[in-house]
């Protein structure tokens, strides 16, 4: 411990300076015009590896953003540890909101505010500093492995292919990603449980064009209204979701399993203060933390139609358009999921509208083993360096590659992520905390070296 945190000392400022170049690319995977930037990206990656110490760094062609790969195999008898990442971001908008460009990292207050300074880049990169450290004091106790993408943002629709195509290469004996949040730094946790996710596209068609609200309103159906309450009409008024078989697969947790997930610290007083809110709403019958973590949502991501620019403008439009996605949870299935929506959103339609449902990128939930050695190694990481064991819970965010890698390769990941649900990730101002940032610099290494001993 003391050898590790004399060299995180020794080279605070150089570790903070590479993560401000890495965060002034505008990787982002969404939208085409940054091509360029997210290749550049991909590629300043795959030289601070090598520069690092890794071996056969390769920067592997997609049909899509290329995935970095690098890899230090010390003894085929040691352990080996899958390093997963995301070095895309997602869009910046509303640029006017930041209070500095999201490109131009800036520490305020000890917290850097750039896109993608938590997630993931800030996180990822932790991991290479980790590395570099246990190469230079010859500290590395596990084989490494890493593999850090470019299309997480967009659904990682490329990483199936890669993954298939390089079991061999991949295999390891668990995956390592920093790319959740804990509850705070004062209460350590760990993830043990991911949402999958099913993102639709709705368009509502009324009448074949545009009409004058006034020749013709009254007596045509106008399909914002008609989207609006067929959108309202997914949840009924206990905010259950009324899509027929949607909770079909989803398991209740038992009474232990629910007592031991609200033992979490949170306040819901604290928690509406913050987010400004006067009142919590949600699914009856669960508590927040069981309504994020533990249960299926359906939320509208953004809807549009008509007219929205300057002034008034007098239409009857004749389109109407939304996003929707659903979080699911254990036994649910993406493709069933969405498969159902589009049958239910479909027959929802009243005869005054035509309908046309697409399906975006998805991904499956996951609960990782708390039983296992490599959890018991992150325990013992982070009771070594925060001087407090970790409180298990459940994430309701989505990394769609967990599900794969435990499905196409047989290796299970542990979720030793350092964000906080404040660092407004994918928000205006992302931030992440540099004591955060030098504190996972510090736990990876002992996780690599309690997983070694462990495994004996
Ligand atoms: N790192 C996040 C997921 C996350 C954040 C998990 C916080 C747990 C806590 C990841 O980059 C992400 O944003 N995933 C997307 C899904 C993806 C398919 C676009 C998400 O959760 O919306
Ligand atoms: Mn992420
Ligand atoms: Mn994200």
């Amino acid at each position: 411990m003391q050898e590790i945190k004399k060299y995180v000392e020794e080279n605070k400022q150089r570790f903070l300076e590479e993560l401000f170049e890495l965060l002034r690319f505008p990787s982002v995977s969404a939208d085409p015009k940054y091509k360029g930037d997210v290749l550049k990206t991909a590629a300043f990656v795959a030289e601070k590896l090598k520069e690092a110490g890794a071996d056969k760094v390769e920067i592997c062609e997609t049909a899509g953003y290329p995935i970095i790969y690098g890899e230090k195999i010390i003894d085929t008898a040691l352990p080996t540890v899958l390093i997963y990442g995301h070095y895309d971001v997602q869009p910046a908008d509303p640029l006017e909101l930041w209070h500095t460009p999201p490109f131009e990292p800036t520490v305020r207050d000890g917290k850097i505010y750039a896109r993608g300074a938590c997630d993931d880049k800030g996180q990822f990169y932790m991991h290479v500093k980790a590395f570099e450290l246990m190469m230079k004091t010859n500290t590395l106790a596990c084989n490494v492995k890493f593999m850090i993408e470019g299309e997480e943002e967009v659904g990682s629709s490329n990483l199936g292919i890669f993954v298939n195509a390089n079991t061999e290469r991949l295999k390891a004996d668990v995956v390592l990603i920093s790319d959740t949040s804990m509850i705070s730094m004062e209460n350590p946790s760990i993830e043990t449980g991911l949402r999958g996710l099913a993102y639709m596209e709705v368009e509502v068609t009324g009448p074949n064009r545009d009409l004058h609200s006034g020749v013709y309103g009254g007596a045509v159906a106008n399909p914002i209204t008609i989207l609006c309450k067929m959108i309202a009409s997914l949840h009924d008024e206990n905010n259950h979701i009324t899509i027929p078989a949607f909770y079909d697969k989803v398991v209740e947790l038992t009474e232990d399993e629910k007592a031991a997930l609200n033992s979490a610290p949170f306040d819901l007083n604290d928690y509406k203060k913050d987010l400004d809110i006067n009142a919590e709403w949600g699914e009856k019958g669960y508590s927040t933390l069981e309504r994020t973590g533990t249960r299926p949502t359906l939320e509208v991501n953004g809807i549009w139609g008509g007219y929205i620019g300057e002034g008034a403008k007098t239409v009857l439009p004749s389109k109407a358009n939304a996003k929707i996605s659903m979080r699911l949870v254990p036994h649910q299935s993406s493709d069933e999921i969405s498969a159902i929506f589009q049958k239910h959103f479909e027959s929802i339609a009243p005869e005054f509208v035509k309908v046309k449902v697409t399906a975006h990128h998805g991904g499956e939930p996951v609960v990782t083993p708390t039983d296992s050695v490599a959890y018991r190694a992150a325990e013992k990481a982070i009771l070594t360096s925060f001087g407090k064991k970790p409180i298990p819970t459940r994430g309701g965010g989505s990394i769609p590659i967990v599900a794969l890698f435990e499905d196409v390769l047989g290796i299970k990941s542990v979720l030793l992520g350092f964000g906080l649900d404040s660092d407004a990730l994918h928000s205006p101002n992302e931030k992440y905390d540099i004591y955060n940032y030098y504190k996972g610099i510090e736990t990876l290494p002992l996780f690599h070296k309690y997983f070694a001993e462990l495994s004996k």
